[in-house]
């Protein structure tokens, strides 16, 4: 069956971003696809450091967890990173993340070719829409197809585990995994 990874770049135990992406899950299950979440929580991402050896050793050689992360979305069909909003912009530890994911995929047999998916982001009040386009970058670059929905993939939270009271966002999200879904299953 195929399979969508959700990918937590939030440092909080109840994140929003946890949150947002349970209920992308669930729209993503109920029609026909399986999920499986992971969080970058505890995991301290290091960046890429252009050694190059991923493309000899097929996966990163930076020890902290990120390859077993990069081998769940080798095996996948759909990649939906979320993070919170910092200072205008992406935590830091999800680019690390999709700049070393990137990397391993382009020296790889570009295992994210046709792989679905969008990003995800949360945040208290701004910066939503330019980290939104900041973690798009990733998906055209690697030859991926990123889905719509009926808006941007973008939720307002502030306090751990309240995103569930942006409606719209919420809608948003639903509309977002019901859509990587069927695209899912109509090229796969
Ligand atoms: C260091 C830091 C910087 C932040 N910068 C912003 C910001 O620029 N804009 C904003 O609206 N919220 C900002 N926030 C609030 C978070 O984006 C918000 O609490 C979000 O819900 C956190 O998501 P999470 O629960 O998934 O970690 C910031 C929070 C922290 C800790």
């Amino acid at each position: 069956m195929a399979k969508v990874i959700l990918l937590s770049g939030s440092p909080r135990k109840d994140s929003n971003s946890m949150e947002i992406l349970d209920i992308c899950a669930k729209a993503i299950e109920e029609n026909g696809v399986d999920t499986e979440i992971i969080s970058l929580r505890g995991i301290n991402v290091n960046s890429c450091i252009a050694c190059n050896e991923c493309i000899t050793k097929g996966n990163c050689v930076l020890k902290d967890g990120l390859d077993e992360i990069i081998d769940k979305i080798r095996d996948s069909q759909g990649f939906i990173p979320a993070a919170p909003v910092y200072f205008g912009t992406a935590r830091g530890d999800i680019m690390s993340a999709l700049q070393r994911i990137g990397k391993v995929s382009k020296g790889n047999n570009k295992f994210l070719s046709w792989m679905v998916g969008g990003p995800i982001v949360v945040a208290r009040r701004g910066g939503q829409s330019l980290t939104l386009q900041e973690m798009s970058m990733f998906f055209p670059i690697n030859d991926m197809i990123m889905v719509g929905a009926d808006y941007w993939n973008i939720v307002f939270a502030l306090e751990e585990k309240t995103s569930h009271a942006d409606a719209e966002g919420v809608a948003t999200i639903q509309k977002f995994g019901e859509n990587v879904a069927k695209l899912i299953k109509k090229i796969n």
